[in-house]
């Protein structure tokens, strides 16, 4: 594999679920790719669509969830393309997700060695139980967890423990790539932190790709070199996190997320969001998705859906840079 070719690829990706009221598209036109040792941050308010995108990687959409249109390559295999069989040692050998909850990841009647264990052996059969064993506590102590704790069952440990448990089973089988899906959200701001510096030092260590969906700004930018932002299930802004955080050209949403995150100042800490919600994505608004709430609309936006397009040194989809020249400033607040 060359240096450059993208651990994984989405390329034109569209997501639908079928539903009582018709077809509603969750993802649209998805193009992402992550490279070897890359932290790519996606970022998006509540139902942007980040976990229907992340489902669909790991080609484990359910509930009248289907890609529609597009591909997703890993490793340069067509992720669609496998067999059963060669999708299961596929998920957990060469990618592997920790999701939104890890109590519903681990299984609440068998102790943490006997699921590191299950999981080891069932993808390394090779493997005999004491040598099982054995890798599940290295992997324990990567996260910091104490042997003595393998034989506790998931309810017998902390929020921060069960997350590091199920980080250390997505990098069990060495994994080229892990979707990470809002890990830390559940936990407390201290233990989130440390979480955050052991997925760093993971990463270092053990050297994966991580695909990092959060809609904490903060979080995103500490962590990786690349962020998406999605909204209403496209992504509006692709740019590197040095970028983000200039003062080049961003999409009026991302400078939102961006002013979003809580200032903490000697006095106060406040917190400048986004007025209004997230549509309905069985109701898109016309043109733009974002003009209902954005202060930079234009005639245009509520008519052409504007196309992604390179601004300065970020992919924006908006139509304020069609001429980038002119500048703007907000019509409305
Ligand atoms: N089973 C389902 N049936 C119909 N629509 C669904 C289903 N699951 C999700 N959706 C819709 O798909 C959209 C994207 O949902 P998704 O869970 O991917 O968002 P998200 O960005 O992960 O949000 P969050 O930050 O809350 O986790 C939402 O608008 C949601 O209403
Ligand atoms: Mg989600």
């Amino acid at each position: 594999m060359l240096a450059d070719t993208p651990v994984l690829e989405v390329k034109d990706l569209s997501v639908a679920y079928e539903t009582r009221q018709g077809s509603v598209q969750a993802v649209s036109d998805v193009n992402l790719s992550v490279f070897r040792n890359e932290i790519v941050g996606l970022i998006g308010e509540s139902g942007s669509g980040k976990s229907t995108l992340a489902y669909a990687i790991m080609r484990l959409l359910r509930g009248g969830a289907g890609v529609t249109s597009g591909t997703i390559r890993v490793l340069e295999e067509d992720v669609y393309a496998l067999s059963p069989e060669t999708l299961r040692q596929f998920r957990w050998n060469k990618m592997s997700m920790v999701f939104q909850s890890a109590m519903s990841a681990l299984n609440p009647v068998l102790t943490i060695e006997q699921q590191m264990v299950d999981t080891l052996r069932s993808h390394r059969s090779q493997l005999s139980p004491a040598q099982a064993r054995q890798r599940a506590a290295e992997l324990l102590q990567l996260v910091h967890i104490r042997p003595d704790r393998m034989r506790s069952f998931p309810h017998e440990l902390s929020g921060g423990m069960r997350q590091r448990v199920v980080i250390a089973i997505a990098i069990a089988l060495n994994p080229a790539l892990v979707v990470m899906d809002e890990p830390t959200t559940a936990l407390d701001v201290v233990v989130q932190r440390s979480i955050l510096d052991e997925i760093q030092a993971l990463q270092r260590i053990v050297g994966f790709s991580i695909l990092f969906i959060s809609h904490d700004f903060s979080l995103v930018a500490e962590l990786c070199s690349r962020v998406a932002v999605m909204y209403a299930g496209r992504v509006v802004e692709l740019a590197t996190t040095q970028g983000l955080f200039s003062s080049s050209a961003h999409h009026p949403y991302t400078e939102g997320l961006r002013k979003a995150v809580p200032r903490v100042t000697a006095a106060d800490v406040s917190i400048e969001g986004i007025p209004g919600t997230p549509p309905d994505p069985a109701r898109l608004p016309a043109g733009c998705a974002f003009h209902p709430r954005c202060a930079y609309k234009m005639a245009e936006c509520t008519t052409t859906r504007p196309s992604l397009r390179t601004v300065e040194n970020a992919t924006i989809a908006c139509h304020l840079f069609a001429d980038k020249s002119i500048a703007q400033e907000p019509r409305h607040v």
